[in-house]
């Protein structure tokens, strides 16, 4: 009898449990996410040496916090906030983001290609 209802309430917090994990922040990125973040680059190869030299660093490195290139679910929230206000935060920094992302040499039209890029799938997304 007290082990049907440690078993019921076992489960019970095992739903929560997945609840809390696929419901906040969008989901986890899996493995082959994290492959996709390390491979993809920008098509224009001029874009992709900076991409290379700079974003790549940390935004291809889940362990950084900063999120997941080409994983979609990380950027959705970003993008809400509007492009402006993103490149402001990439030229002037947001906590543990740089100010200009190490990319001293990228132009604002540049930032942007590469913010697109990377909430994109890969692509280089809408210029
Ligand atoms: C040293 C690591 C690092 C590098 C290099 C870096 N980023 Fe970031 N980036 C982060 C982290 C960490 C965050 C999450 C910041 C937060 O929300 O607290 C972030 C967040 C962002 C955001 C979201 C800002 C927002 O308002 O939500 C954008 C856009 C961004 N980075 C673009 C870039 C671009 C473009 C480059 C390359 C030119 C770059 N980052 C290079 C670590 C980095």
């Amino acid at each position: 009898m007290a082990m049907d209802w440690a078993m019921a309430a076992g489960r019970w917090l095992g739903w929560v449990w997945l609840g809390v994990l696929a419901g906040c922040g969008g989901g986890k990125p899996q493995a082959a996410d994290l492959q996709r973040a390390e491979s993809m680059r920008p098509a224009d190869a001029r874009l992709a040496g900076k991409y290379q030299r700079s974003c790549l660093i940390c935004h291809g490195n889940q362990a950084s916090q900063a999120p997941l290139a080409g994983f979609a679910p990380a950027w959705k929230p970003r993008l809400e906030k509007g492009m402006p206000l993103l490149l402001a935060h990439v030229r002037d920094g947001l906590n543990a983001m740089p100010a200009r992302g190490y990319c001293n040499d990228c132009s604002d039209e540049e930032f942007g290609r590469l913010i697109a890029f990377m909430a994109g799938d890969g692509g280089e997304g809408a210029r």
